[in-house]
């Protein structure tokens, strides 16, 4: 018996298509813009993977300090026979889940776009589990994913403070989305980075070695490996800033003079102003009213609200009304 299923539910040309779409629309518009997701290609995954070690990136650190403490309480209060998790990447910090529901899981099903990060996840917690079932599913969890038939009671997981990268309405959506993959009685567990002091927040994506400013340009490298277009990362500078009305940072590139950016594939010339800024990700920060107000709107009950001993980070368990 096979531990190890992949099921595609995307089709494999679904996400240039999507890139087209999205560089269309977001490079035609005033102010310009384009979602995160295109970030992670292979070297994004991998400058990603170099943040979460750096000394002001502190969510990777936080988020694992409180899954290695609570991961037995969470197996308790959930009795979860299948583990999903939505956007798992490397898989890393489950580990912990997984190990403390291992007696009774039935199933992990972790949910990525990239299949390599899929394989490559399963592959290193299946070597030191072999009892484990992994039913890996390619998907784009801001899409509707249809999950394999596994034993209840669920726990869809979402981790990292990926929901951040969701703007209010998108995480609207995207949490009814999660609520129809779930049974009344079944978990959630939701991480969230929190609203702290402005110094903390700019130094996290805006570090002192420069990876963050590498990690925002992959943009550019990727637009021009998959586009044909010509952007050149030294044409522009590395923003990071708090909004604090809206209580998120922004990436953004400036120009640094007037350009074009020439892109074949989709016959396009797109003009920079000296100073010109195309925003490239937002990344929400959280209260725990917040997230209170906008599980209960998608019709979660937040029953269990942990974070790290700094107070930076959150950890929400939730169940399905
Ligand atoms: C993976 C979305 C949680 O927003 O902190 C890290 C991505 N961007 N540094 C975040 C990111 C800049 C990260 N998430």
């Amino acid at each position: 018996m096979s531990t190890f299923q992949l099921t595609r539910t995307l089709a494999p040309d679904a996400a240039a298509a999507d890139l087209r779409a999205d560089v269309l629309h977001g490079l035609t518009r005033t102010p310009k813009e384009l979602p995160p997701k295109w970030f992670y290609d292979a070297r994004g995954s991998e400058l990603f993977e170099e943040i979460t070690r750096l000394p002001e990136y502190y969510p990777t650190r936080a988020e694992r300090e409180i899954l290695i403490d609570r991961a037995p309480e969470i197996a308790a209060a959930t009795g979860a026979r299948t583990l999903v998790e939505l956007g798992s990447g490397s898989s890393e910090k489950t580990r912990f889940l997984i190990d403390a529901l291992l007696p009774g899981l039935a199933a992990y099903v972790p949910v990525d776009v990239s299949e390599s990060a899929l394989t490559g996840a399963a592959e290193a917690l299946l070597a030191d589990r072999p009892e484990l079932r992994v039913h890996a599913l390619i998907a784009d969890f801001t899409r509707s994913v249809v999950l394999p038939e596994t034993p209840g009671p669920r726990l869809v997981a979402f981790l990292g403070g990926t929901i951040g990268n969701l703007l209010p309405e998108e995480r609207r959506t995207f949490l009814r989305s999660v609520r129809e993959m779930t049974a009344p009685g079944d978990g959630f567990l939701l991480g969230t980075d929190l609203v702290k002091d402005e110094s903390t927040l700019v130094a996290a994506y805006d570090d002192a070695a420069g990876v963050t400013a590498e990690f925002n340009k992959n943009v550019l490298a990727v637009l021009d490996r998959e586009l044909g277009a010509d952007a050149h990362p030294d044409d522009f500078d590395h923003v990071a800033r708090w909004d604090r009305e809206r209580e998120w940072i922004e990436m953004r590139l400036r120009a640094r003079h007037a350009l074009t950016v020439k892109i074949p594939e989709l016959d396009l010339m797109v003009e920079f102003e000296e100073g010109e800024e195309l925003r490239t990700e937002v990344s929400a920060k959280f209260r725990q009213e917040g997230v209170r107000a906008e599980l209960a709107e998608a019709g979660f009950e937040l029953t269990r609200w942990w974070t790290d001993a700094e107070g930076r980070f959150a950890l929400s368990l939730a169940t399905a009304l």
